[in-house]
């Protein structure tokens, strides 16, 4: 299986998410510029794949420059500066930078060969998470296979290989334990519809799609048993951003009383901010809702508030759970 961003010489190759579901193709990139396109215009997202993404680009840029002259090491230390702000949100993007900075005395094979641990660690850490998130869920919801509720995507093409909270759904599939997935089709760039629903449509795994709006509705006829999301940016006490329309999820299940499941890696985690309130929110350009495919669906000139992101406070969530077990369960 093809990973979703990986090394071959001298470039870092992606899945190009803009294509899909119609089309499969990858793309090289060659330079950090040509990374940081690919990254703003989501070719590549979500928060661990970007993690992956800051890690070889340092790689990129140290192997195209060199690291031999104090130049050469402003040049890269540069290009990671750009790299690392190309999306504000997850802070996976700047881990990864760091990660591979850090190796940048050792020479430019060395930052490679460090960039390179990241997207191996990456698919461990991911699969290891969604066990713990699969086996928290089978706890609270012992009697009936599951109708999980999730939200934009969170599977293998938001990671390197496996998922968090979409790995969550393949392991209960594995462990037959799901009914189906209810995937929202996650406004306004449909993660959810477009990506969720062809991963889930490639393993076999049941699946509907419903419009965002249709989830509270989901809920209060008794069609969803818990809702597993995803997360780019965790603050120290579990208040968690994570994609537009999680917040409002998260409040209709607490008014359900439906299990609410963050599953995320350390890498998501910024202990630097003591709660939700100190994270950047990317807004994003007024023609992803005054346009769909091209045409125009508003008013020109409609006002927009598009904000990429909402933050979630931890007390309406179940728990937040990672690679090392559960970290927060506030919500009884
Ligand atoms: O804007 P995107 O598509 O990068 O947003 C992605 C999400 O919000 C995901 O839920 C999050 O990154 C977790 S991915 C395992």
């Amino acid at each position: 299986m093809v990973r979703t961003i990986d090394w071959d010489t001298d470039a870092v190759v992606i899945i190009d998410q803009t294509a899909l579901p119609t089309t499969f193709r990858t793309l090289r990139l060659e330079t950090v510029d040509d990374l940081i396109g690919a990254i703003q215009r989501l070719a590549v997202r979500g928060a661990p794949a970007l993690g992956a993404a800051g890690a070889l680009g340092v790689a990129l840029s140290a192997r195209r420059h060199g690291t031999e002259s104090e130049q050469a090491l402003a040049t890269v230390r540069a290009e990671a500066d750009r790299l690392a702000h190309a999306r504000p949100t997850a802070v996976n993007l700047r881990y990864g930078v760091e990660r591979a900075l850090a190796a940048l005395p050792r020479g430019a094979d060395v930052v490679l060969t460090d960039a390179l641990a990241v997207l191996d660690e990456d698919e461990r850490v991911n699969c290891a998470a969604s066990r713990h998130a699969a086996d928290l869920l089978l706890r609270r919801c012992p009697d009936r296979p599951l109708r999980v509720l999730t939200h934009c995507n969170t599977g293998r093409l938001a990671t390197v290989a496996w998922g968090t909270a979409l790995g969550t759904v393949r392991h209960l599939h594995a462990d037959g334990r799901v009914e189906h997935v209810l995937v929202d089709e996650t406004r306004p760039l449909l993660q959810g519809a477009r990506l969720t629903a062809w991963e889930l449509a490639d393993e076999d795994i049941p699946y509907r799609v419903l419009p965002d709006s249709a989830a509270a509705a989901a809920m209060a006829r008794g069609l969803v048993d818990c809702v597993v999301v995803g997360a780019d940016r965790v603050a120290a006490n579990g208040d968690t951003a994570n994609k537009i329309g999680t917040y409002g999820l998260a409040v209709a299940a607490a008014h359900h009383d439906i299990p609410f499941v963050v599953v995320a890696t350390e890498s998501t985690l910024d202990r630097s901010l003591p709660d939700g309130g100190g994270i950047v929110v990317e807004e994003r350009a007024a023609e992803e809702i005054t346009q769909v495919a091209g045409v125009p669906v508003a008013p020109e000139e409609t006002p927009v508030f598009n904000p990429a992101f909402d933050v979630t406070p931890v007390e309406l969530l179940t728990a937040v759970v990672t690679e090392n077990g559960v970290l927060a369960t506030d919500r009884k």
